[in-house]
Formats: structure tokens, C-alpha cells, sequence
């Protein structure tokens, strides 16, 4: 079963997508050579409750931290810890908030100081995936279509998608039905209705798409150590452009 929200619903989940969103901003104001991850998750946890809301993702399954930070060949998932990041690294941040019965969820590569030509490619063309999917999340498309427009772009920028993790909906849950998989054919998979809200999040790698997951259950690493890099946004389908819920609104 998908969720369809109403207008009222949509409401609260602005409200929710805004605090995340705002989360994600602090923690990328955040990354710079000498601060550890476990600081920036802290920032990001007492602005969450700051704002009478909750971190989706402490205790999620027993996940310890509110913000998953995954540094250079960490694709998702990386557990805040006393780890320093240094000039050179990417960070990934991912920040779900839950308000009024309702989650955003939102991520992006940051640069820690000056990095690499390759490495800044890598975080633009991963952002950029996220926007040519989301063309097509329009009502009477497919999930797929969204899929297929992310695999396609990634690829042709001689990049990969990791298939073991996809997107989802997002709702009063913070993974609903459907799996928005950043990869395979158009024209498959749930048609698309107004009222829908999915968290779009290509995952997008500068080898192999193969990952492998740590010892902690969690870390989730490239197979080949070569970089990743991660966007998301919760967006709304609408009857015309989709609407990014997590935003500033700045
Ligand atoms: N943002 C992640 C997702 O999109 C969730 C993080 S997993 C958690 O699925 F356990 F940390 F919550
Ligand atoms: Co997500």
C-alpha cells in the first residue's frame, strides 16, 4: 500500500522536511579539517530536538546516532564517532527529522576544505542525478522512470549506481512502500499519484557499484575503496512539477 497524503498532511510534512532540511545545512556548514563526525552529529541531533522534533534515525533499528556521516569510500550509513575529518575527505550526511507525525529525510556530499577535481565531480554529477530522476516524478509516470533517468545519467558520466539500497517512501514512516531504486528499465513499478511522497536518494560510486557492509552491521563500504557520494530530498508528487519537501525555504 502507498500513502496518499492530503493537503493537510503535505502541510506538516513541509514543516518536517524544513527542519530536516536545515539539519542537513548546519552539518555542511559543520564539515572542515578538525572537526570529528561525532561533533557534527551532536549539532545535528540538539537542533533536531531544538525544534520539537525528534531524530528519526536514533534507535532505528538500534542505530545509535541521529545523522549517518560516511566519509570518502563509506557510501550510507557511517555511525558518528571520534573519527577527525581531514582536508581532502567527502562527507555524507544523511538527517531525518520527525514533526507532527511525520518524517523528512534528506542527505548530501559536503568537500572538507579543498578536494579533488575528481572527488568534486563526483558529488556534482551524484546531486545532479537526483534532479534528472526527479523529472520525471510525475503523476501518471512510473517509479521507474525516476530510476531509469538516475542510472542513465550516472552511467553516462562513467559512474555507477549501488543497487543493494534504493529509495522509498516517507510518511508517517520513515520507509514506506514503494522502493524507489536508482536503477533499471522505464515504465515499470507503481504508477505515480499526487499526494505521493518518496525519498528519492541515488547512492553513486566512482568504481564498482559492489559494496560491502563492517563488522558494525552498519558502515556501508565501496568493494573497491573508491569514493561515494549520496543525495536525497523528500519530495511531494503534485499535479504538475514534483515539490522537494526538504528545503530551507531561504
Ligand atoms: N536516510 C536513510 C534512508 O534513507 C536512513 C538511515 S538508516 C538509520 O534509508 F538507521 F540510520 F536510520
Ligand atoms: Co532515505
Amino acid at each position: 500500500m502507498i500513502s496518499v497524503k492530503s493537503e493537510r498532511e503535505l502541510e506538516v510534512m513541509r514543516r518536517a522536511g524544513r527542519i530536516t532540511a536545515k539539519a542537513r545545512e548546519l552539518a555542511g556548514r559543520m564539515v572542515r579539517p578538525g572537526v570529528t563526525t561525532r561533533e557534527i552529529d551532536k549539532a545535528v541531533h540538539d537542533y533536531i530536538v531544538s525544534q520539537g522534533a525528534k531524530p528519526s534515525f536514533l534507535h532505528y533499528g538500534g542505530y545509535p546516532a541521529s545523522a549517518c556521516i560516511s566519509v570518502n569510500d563509506v557510501v550510507i550509513h557511517g555511525i558518528p564517532d571520534k573519527r577527525v575529518l581531514r582536508e581532502g575527505d567527502i562527507v555524507s550526511v544523511d538527517v531525518g527529522a520527525y514533526w507532527g507525525g511525520f518524517h523528512g529525510d534528506c542527505a548530501a556530499t559536503f568537500a572538507c576544505g579543498n578536494i579533488s577535481p575528481e572527488a568534486k565531480r563526483l558529488i556534482e554529477v551524484t546531486k545532479q542525478s537526483f534532479f534528472e530522476g526527479i523529472k520525471f516524478a510525475r503523476q501518471g509516470n512510473r517509479i521507474s522512470d525516476i530510476s531509469h533517468a538516475v542510472q542513465s545519467y550516472v552511467e553516462a558520466n562513467g559512474y555507477s549506481v549501488v543497487r543493494s539500497y534504493v529509495g522509498h517512501g516517507v510518511g508517517s514512516e520513515m520507509h514506506e512502500a514503494p522502493e524507489v531504486p536508482n536503477f533499471g528499465n522505464a515504465g515499470r513499478g507503481p504508477r505515480l499519484v499526487r499526494g505521493m511522497t518518496l525519498a528519492v536518494e541515488p547512492m553513486v560510486t566512482e568504481g564498482t557499484y559492489e559494496i560491502r557492509v563492517l563488522k558494525d552491521k552498519w558502515t556501508v563500504v565501496t568493494a573497491d575503496g573508491k569514493l561515494a557520494a549520496h543525495y536525497e530530498n523528500t519530495i511531494a508528487i503534485t499535479a504538475g512539477d514534483p515539490e522537494i519537501l526538504t528545503v530551507t525555504g531561504e
